[in-house]
């Protein structure tokens, strides 16, 4: 299945999910003859992978449709456009009703079948929607992986069986399934093999994992600490990371390879969305504040300078000015290095969407505030301390002045660092000299550290 060359251009929107779905799409689209262009007038296909998590993420949808449909009929109607990822999922139907410039519409467990579908389209023939869940079997279908750069993700774990009150994912995504563990491992062995330094093994709920072990290992399945050790021995990857994880899936082995394993970053994303019982109760998180400080004690306990992230959601219905202290409470007891938060957003067919006591958008927008302006000292206060050390750095890609290069520091700080040309795809030794609360510059010291020198140093 080849042919003569033609322009791909995927817009990606949402979480890292939604980054490796594209990749994937790359992949398939691949030995049709797509190649990546880098502007969509220039593509035959123009691909959106889109997000449906909060009202602004799905309305950028169609906006970005009324754009590339005048772009398609200025292109004189070659251009095909497709529609991937979660708002494909959740409202395919209306998109093809409300946006006649779509070609096809794909869900994210049916991205394997996109080459059949733009036979179809070309022949004018059959369905213009795949929106079935069926992960196995987008996994088999899938080709080899090729990579982009010196890190990548590898999606191990896809869905979501917690149904917290405010979220669509496991709507979007489908029940909760886990990749084995052989499939895995030779998804990283070709990385690895491509130069890939640093594999992020991704997941809606990464450390519920629970898949089949090697073959050749007698035990039942296995959990996502043995699957961090079993990536880690592979050649040539020199640092492991996993996001995101949940705070009830975070188990003792799990928090045992953050003191056993060195390649392990020392970083944890681990959302807890409220400080309050009342409302983690109402958002059916099922743990309350102290269980979720509990953990972090332990974390702390195994890997002491460990860089701990969060995602917030204020305003969710029912939240109190003494609820939203409490979330503040929180964020003060632990000290994060980084942190997402959000103004909860009413998601049509979930259950909070339908729950009284909204809040007012003013009161969201007052207590946005005041947790960001919290949770952006804390970074920089986290981010300060790090100057004057000398911390591997891995480099991914250019800066945005010419000879800088940008990469990270094992607690996940973006760094750069002037002369980097020739550092790119590698891991050299930075001392940190400034830091902001959003990154660090640097300065070369040594052109090559490994992952163990990243423990030592961390744990000085
Ligand atoms: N699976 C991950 C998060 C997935 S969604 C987890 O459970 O932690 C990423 C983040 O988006 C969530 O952590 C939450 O903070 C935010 N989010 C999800 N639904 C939202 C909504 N309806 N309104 C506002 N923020 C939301
Ligand atoms: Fe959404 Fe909760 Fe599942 Fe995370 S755990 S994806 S927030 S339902
Ligand atoms: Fe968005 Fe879907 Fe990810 S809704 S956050 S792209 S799982």
């Amino acid at each position: 299945m080849s042919g003569a060359p033609k322009g791909l251009y995927i817009k990606t929107y949402g979480c890292q999910m939604n980054v490796y779905d594209s990749e994937r799409m790359r992949d398939v689209l691949k030995p049709l003859g797509y190649a990546p262009v880098n502007a969509p007038e220039a593509a035959d296909l123009v691909v959106l992978n889109t997000c449906h998590i909060r009202e602004k993420a799905t309305e950028k949808t169609f906006s970005e449709l009324g754009k590339l449909k005048r772009m398609k009929e200025a292109g004189g109607g070659r251009m095909r456009i497709a529609v991937a990822g979660c708002v494909a999922q959740a409202e395919g139907d209306e998109i093809l009703r409300r946006q006649p410039a779509v070609d096809l519409v794909v869900g994210p467990q049916s991205y394997h079948r996109l080459p059949e579908m733009i036979a179809r389209i070309a022949r004018e023939t059959g369905d213009r929607l795949e929106t079935d869940f069926a992960a196995e079997e987008k996994f088999d279908a899938l080709p080899a992986r090729a990579s982009d750069g010196p890190s990548a993700f590898i999606s191990v774990q896809e869905g979501c069986d917690k149904f917290c009150t405010f979220c669509v994912v496991p709507y979007t995504r489908g029940a909760e399934f886990s990749r084995a563990a052989d499939a895995i491992a030779a998804e990283a062995r070709q990385l690895a093999r491509q130069g890939v330094k640093e594999i992020v093994l991704i997941g809606q709920n990464v450390n519920a994992w629970h898949g089949a072990p090697p073959s050749g290992d007698a035990g039942r399945g296995w959990g996502l600490g043995q699957l961090i050790r079993h990536i880690a021995r592979i050649g040539g990857v020199e640092r492991v990371r996993y996001t995101t994880s949940h705070p009830l899936d975070m188990d003792d082995d799990l928090i045992a390879t953050h003191a056993e394993v060195d390649q392990l970053a020392p970083f944890l994303h681990l959302p807890v969305q409220s400080g309050s019982d009342r409302i983690l109760k109402a958002m059916n998180r099922r743990h309350s504040a102290a269980e979720y400080l509990r953990i972090i004690e332990q974390v702390r306990a195994a890997r002491p300078d460990i860089a701990l992230a969060s995602d917030f959601i204020v305003g969710f219905p029912g939240e109190s000015e003494r609820d939203f202290e409490a979330t503040l409470d929180l964020v003060r007891e632990v000290r994060f290095s980084q942190a997402y938060a959000f103004k909860y957003s009413r998601r049509p067919g979930t259950p909070a969407a339908g729950m009284d006591l909204q809040v007012d958008e003013a009161v969201k927008e007052e207590r946005l505030a005041r947790l960001l302006d919290l949770l952006q000292r804390q970074a920089q206060t986290f981010n300060d301390a790090t100057v004057g050390r000398r911390l591997p750095v891995l480099f991914t890609r250019a800066g945005k002045h010419s000879d800088q290069a940008l990469g990270y520091s094992p607690y996940m700080q973006p760094v750069h660092v002037d002369n980097g040309a020739g550092l790119i795809g590698r891991i050299a030794e930075a001392e940190i000299v400034a830091a902001t609360m959003s990154s660090l510059t640097g300065r070369i010291v040594k052109e090559s550290g490994t992952a163990a020198d990243a423990a030592s140093e961390a744990v000085a």
